[in-house]
């Protein structure tokens, strides 16, 4: 699988995911077989300006080959000069986020507002493509606005003949937002109209949803978003499945508590680089509440979870954190997730 000079050892990325998608979330993901993952979207006026929440956005391990910055904004200049400098901090791919349904974002003209009209589509690409010349630009766009205008086959067509690297494709409408059934069968409709990589995104819940998608729609790769929440060991079952090999045993309590603290202790050092004056007390209890939301996914669907959740609240340190597990999981107790559980039931849907 390729997009421009890019060869990726497999086809299941982790898609840009707003406040999740970050350095310490990307490396788990990618340590249990994500074959690429994407930061979340940042915008190109805050690149352009340096600020620090923006910059913060840009941290990366050296290892993350392409750096892929996803980049949002409505005017063709903006996304330009915003992708030179994602380009001058390190980013190898620049990826043009033309599917965000926040009001705020649309209301300016840019995420999914974007995408409502081929033109300023391929404007987009063009700018972005010639100021950033040998760096793959890409798009991930919805199916449409609404019901009345899905366009994502002629959108996916312009952005190719403006020179877009890949197209990837959410298979809900902008006023969708996070609701309904994404639908597959416009995933197929775009791989057929494009010759660049068509990458599809939309209900990946399990690895047996991802490898139906690519089997139903024949898209190049598959982009996991809330299946990876709390559950990065989906990719060690697609890097299973794309070898041949059988399936994975789940983890066990041991590897999913080693894993949930490396997650927390990951997310101190990378809030650490960030604020280097701040005090290390303050700077692990602000980790440890941004952390929240992955302690959430994490323990869904087990025993245990319910009461963890309720008192996730008061969590302040690692050492905390380490000690709520053991309280509600622990290593006498059984582990499973509990029968009848499917993420989809219980998903987060905060962008
Ligand atoms: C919390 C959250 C944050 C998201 N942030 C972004 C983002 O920054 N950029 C983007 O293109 N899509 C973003 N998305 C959309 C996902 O990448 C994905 O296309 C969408 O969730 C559909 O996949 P799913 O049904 O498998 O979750 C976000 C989705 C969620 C739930």
């Amino acid at each position: 699988m390729r997009i421009g000079p890019y060869t990726f050892a497999g086809r299941y990325f982790l898609a840009p995911l707003a406040g999740v998608s970050d350095r310490p979330f990307r490396a788990l993901c990618r340590e249990m077989g994500a074959a690429f993952a994407y930061t979340e979207m940042v915008s190109a006026h805050g690149l352009i300006h340096g600020t620090a929440q923006t910059l913060s956005y840009l941290d990366r391990d050296p290892s993350e080959i392409p750096f892929a910055v996803q980049i949002f904004a409505a005017e063709p200049e903006v996304l330009a000069r915003g992708a030179v400098a994602a380009v001058a901090a390190g980013a190898g791919l620049v990826d043009l986020n033309m599917a965000c349904p926040v009001k705020k974002v649309c209301g300016s003209g840019a995420g999914a507002a974007l995408a409502r009209d081929p033109a300023a589509v391929t404007a987009a690409v063009r700018a972005v493509a010639a100021a950033v010349p040998g760096v793959p630009v890409t798009i991930k766009i919805r199916t449409g606005w609404d019901d009345g205008l899905v366009n994502c086959v002629a959108v996916a067509q312009a952005a190719e003949q403006a020179g877009a690297a890949a197209v990837a494709l959410h298979g809900r409408t902008r006023a969708q937002g996070y609701s309904g059934r994404a639908r597959w069968d416009l995933i197929g409709a775009v791989k057929a109209a494009v010759s660049i990589p068509v990458l599809g995104s939309g209900d990946v819940w399990t690895a047996a949803d991802a490898l139906r998608m690519r089997a139903e729609t024949g898209c190049d790769a598959v982009l996991v978003a809330r299946g990876a929440c709390g559950n990065p060991w989906i990719f060690r079952e697609l890097a299973a499945a794309e070898a041949g090999r059988p399936a994975p045993p789940p983890p066990t309590r041991e590897a999913w508590r080693e894993t949930v603290l490396r997650h927390v202790a990951m997310q101190i050092e990378h809030r650490a680089r960030q604020h280097p004056a701040q005090p290390l007390e303050e700077t692990e209890r602000l980790s440890v509440k941004e952390l929240r939301k992955h302690l959430l996914w994490y323990t869904r669907g087990r025993r245990g979870g319910v009461a963890f959740r309720r008192e996730a609240v008061r969590l302040v340190t690692a050492a905390d954190v380490a000690a709520l597990i053991d309280l509600h999981f622990p290593p006498d107790q059984p582990f499973e997730v509990d029968a009848g559980f499917h993420p989809a039931d219980d998903a987060g849907e905060d962008e």
